[in-house]
């Protein structure tokens, strides 16, 4: 196919007079193709997906009842703009009854459509040429990319084994302190499962303070806390004078298509964040920011939501722990981050996580999600289909049947 005439006028940042012309294949896509690989080769066997990273279950009936009710309002018709005052002083309600968080529901509440937007608007808001935004890695690169589009750059802290999973920032030279604006982290965090501790929290706080950055920390799968109750930044002392917190009804309420979420924290983050929202989009539609409303007034759909991934959890840990994986249970998340098999006992090598889940695909029709941003990790999601209980252990005794077949080496 030749070139459009304008195929020299794309943006560098997103790969100039080249763009649209790349060979690479990224990592879902290649397990997308196994996937379709498997089915044709082996139409027999079922599919074991550990890969979905999205909940398998609908919103609550009480809240889609409440949707319903609210697609019949004509005040729900219009413009939102930066979002109604029901949804906001829901949210304030919910972080005063969940954290113990006192936030003022007119200044220090923005919503967003989705957590996902407000990591990608927020760079816009701190990120001139030069400066460097702070992301671990693996993680949600969004931050990072719209840190990148406004001539910024990105340093990576790697999340590793042996430093527990937690960043070391006593590893940052003095002249990347200099140039930092931001700090994103993500607790609980995708896909490691860890959450963070209050000491770390304070740690963040004082470094905060002492370089003068900003902290956004990415609470999107924070009501999936199973190690204790959930903590949400803002109740560290301090946390409230350097930064937001993003929050999300996608996992912890079954949410995710609805595309509703919100940021608070410190006053003017979050001025300058609804500023540039405001310059982006007109809101999310009335009726589903009242029906979110609904739901964080109800206590028990997280608490249901998480019972069950905590249930699903428990017993991959168990299963795979039985085939030969190191791993135990997560602090929160739906997510399950092992050590990747170094290979077969066949003598066959996996040269790293790609290759170890690529061979569960083809092989044996069981789908997990590589990472090797810091050693070679799968990730095994809690999200598959399943219809009760039985379902569920149903699929463990199939996926465990066919792990303990190919005599994995660790
Ligand atoms: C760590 C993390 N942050 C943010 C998001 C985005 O969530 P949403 O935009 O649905 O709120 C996700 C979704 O996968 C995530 O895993």
């Amino acid at each position: 196919m030749s070139d459009p005439y304008f195929q020299t006028l794309f943006a560098e940042r997103i790969g100039g007079a080249n763009y649209g012309k790349g060979t690479e294949i990224y990592k879902f896509e290649k397990i997308k193709r196994a996937k379709r690989r498997a089915l044709a080769e082996f139409p027999q066997r079922s599919l074991v997906d550990f890969g979905i990273g999205e909940n398998d279950a609908m919103a609550a009936e009480s809240v889609r009842a409440r949707m319903v009710h609210e697609l019949g309002l004509p005040e729900n018709r219009g413009y939102m703009d930066n979002g109604n005052t029901a949804f906001k002083e829901a949210v304030a309600r919910f972080m005063h009854r969940n954290f113990d968080v006192e936030l003022d529901p007119m200044t220090q509440v923005n919503h967003c459509i989705g957590s996902k937007p407000a990591l990608a608007m927020l760079p816009a808001c701190f990120i001139n040429p030069g400066d460097v935004t702070l992301m671990t890695v693996p993680g949600y690169p969004v931050a990072g990319t719209h840190t990148r589009y406004y001539g910024g750059s990105v340093y990576r802290l790697p999340l590793l084994a042996e430093n527990d999973f937690y960043p070391d920032f006593k590893s940052i030279p003095a002249d990347i302190w200099e140039k930092t604006k931001l700090l994103v982290i993500n607790y609980p965090n995708s896909p490691t499962g860890k959450t963070a501790t209050r000491e770390f929290y304070e740690q963040v706080i004082e470094l905060a303070k002492k370089h003068s950055f900003v902290v956004v920390q990415d609470a999107a799968h924070i009501m999936l806390t199973y190690d204790g109750p959930p903590m949400s930044f803002l109740q560290v002392p301090g946390a409230l004078d350097v930064g937001v917190e993003i929050h999300s009804l996608s996992k912890g309420f079954d949410m995710i298509g609805w595309r509703i979420g919100w940021v608070c924290g410190h006053e003017r983050v979050v001025r300058a964040f609804a500023d540039v929202k405001d310059n982006s989009d007109s809101g999310q539609f009335g009726a589903i920011q009242n029906a979110a409303a609904a739901a964080l007034d109800d206590d028990s759909i997280p608490h249901r939501v998480r019972e069950k991934y905590r249930r699903r959890l428990e017993k991959l840990v168990e299963m795979l722990t039985r085939c030969g994986f190191k791993c135990e249970m997560p602090g929160g998340t739906y997510f399950l981050y092992t050590p990747a098999p170094k290979g077969l006992a066949t003598g066959e090598k996996f040269e790293n996580a790609e290759a170890a889940s690529q061979y569960f695909i083809t092989q044996h029709s069981i789908v997990t999600v590589p990472w090797d941003d810091a050693g070679p990790f799968l990730r095994f999601s809690v999200t598959y289909e399943a219809a009760d209980e039985a379902a569920e252990d149903q699929l463990m005794a199939v996926a465990e049947e066919r792990l303990k077949q190919c005599r994995l080496v660790f």
